[in-house]
């Protein structure tokens, strides 16, 4: 980046008012908007997908932000894998399809092939001196934790020994890696994805704007009656390993660490699950035993949320597709064995976060369109928007690293 962008950006972060919302800036300027992909979207662990998606060798399907692609796989020794799905020739696409099965990668163009592994095995009528070894497609760093599949764009990612010697236990206890995938709905929101990230991080906008949500979550509640009721709550199971916390994100990740989180909070009165009423929908996740009428919040990277009902798990991750488009993406997990339909009604199943991010997409859509006026200018962000207040914080510091 040229040296006067950098100032300026460095200048706009030095400006920023701590306890107050970003300035218009940066949910417009596209310098910024660069700048995020390559210190934040290329450096870090993002959310690909489950290992259930692509349980036989050849599965794969596309992991896709901003103009890069990402295939990833299943090869043919049973290892999850993934390539830039750009062919090493000139360049074109080669998975065109978001999921599929395929013994080999072919590319569409001019049929260049590529095993599962990335490596190119046959392309039609090259020179003499041309060599196959030098034309694999780029490798994509690949974790799996607890079943979910992590994919970083970046050669020397943040490393992740931390994040799993505290988690693995939350990771067995739920089942993670034996979970499957039920649903994924696409949201795709006309806002800066900044906007989605920080709705999803506070819930001061719960209580008016998510009826349904409010109705079964305490969190929806003012702060100190949330406190209460989730003191008591970690009281109640005290030595139970689920109500075991880390906080681990943002500011608070270890150096060269990837950031995590995790806790467990209280639902409302009777409610079991995150459904209509609170009603059970699903079997219970691994080995769990009976429900303690909590969920559990976890994050893993920085862009990247899951929501651990006793009987299903949600996940949620933010992805620009523009500066000022992103997507939204849910997924609903439910226990391997579950069967849709006589375990599981999926209508049921997804009701309550279908309903809430339809919410969430008019509200972050509308705040977009308030940003974008000549007239918006900072607020000042309330005791509920704290950990809204850890992102921008540690999303100013990733912009000028
Ligand atoms: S661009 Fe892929 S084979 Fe030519
Ligand atoms: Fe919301």
């Amino acid at each position: 980046m040229a040296l006067n962008q950098s100032n300026k950006i460095k200048q706009l972060v030095a400006e920023q008012k701590q306890g107050f919302s970003l300035a218009q800036t940066f949910y417009k300027d596209i310098d910024i908007y660069a700048t995020e992909i390559s210190n934040i979207f290329l450096k870090h662990w993002l959310f690909a997908g489950h290992v259930s998606q692509i349980p036989i060798a050849g599965d794969y399907f596309t992991f896709e932000f901003d103009t890069e692609s990402v295939i990833v796989l299943r090869t043919t020794a049973g290892e999850i894998k993934a390539h830039i799905n750009v062919c090493r020739h000139r360049g074109s696409k080669i998975c065109l399809e978001q999921s599929g099965t395929q013994k080999s990668l072919t590319c569409p163009y001019h049929a260049w092939n590529y095993n599962l592994d990335g490596e190119l095995i046959s392309a039609r009528n090259m020179p003499n001196d041309f060599e196959l070894s030098d034309n694999g497609l780029h490798k994509v760093n690949v974790e799996l934790l607890g079943g979910l599949i992590f994919v970083c764009l970046s050669e020397n990612p943040p490393s992740v020994a931390s994040l799993r010697q505290d988690l693995n236990s939350t990771f067995e206890l739920f089942g993670m890696h034996s979970m499957k995938l039920a649903e994924k709905k696409s949201y795709r929101i006309p806002a800066n994805w900044k906007l989605a990230v920080e709705n999803y991080q506070e819930c001061y906008h719960c209580a008016p704007s998510h009826q349904e949500f409010a109705q079964v979550h305490a969190m929806a509640k003012p702060p100190k009656m949330f406190q209460k009721a989730k003191e008591n709550f970690s009281q109640a199971n005290q030595g139970n390993p689920k109500f075991t916390e880390f906080n681990r994100y943002f500011d608070l990740a270890e150096e060269g660490q990837e950031g995590y989180q995790y806790d467990r909070n209280p639902l409302l009165r009777n409610a079991l699950s995150g459904s209509l009423g609170g009603k059970t929908v699903a079997p219970l996740l691994g080995t769990l035993q009976g429900y303690d009428g909590g969920a559990s919040e976890l994050m893993i990277g920085p862009l990247s949320y899951f929501l651990i009902y006793d009987d299903h798990m949600i996940g949620y991750r933010f992805l620009p597709i523009s500066a000022d488009e992103c997507i939204c993406d849910v997924f609903w997990f439910v226990n391997e064995s579950a069967v849709q339909g006589k375990d599981y009604q999926l209508e049921q199943l997804t009701w309550l976060w279908d309903v809430t991010t339809q919410a969430d997409k008019t509200i972050i859509r509308n705040n977009q369109k308030g940003v974008d006026s000549r007239f918006y200018q900072s607020g000042r962000l309330s005791e509920m928007e704290r950990f809204q207040q850890s992102f921008l914080n540690w999303y100013l510091q990733a912009l000028v690293k």
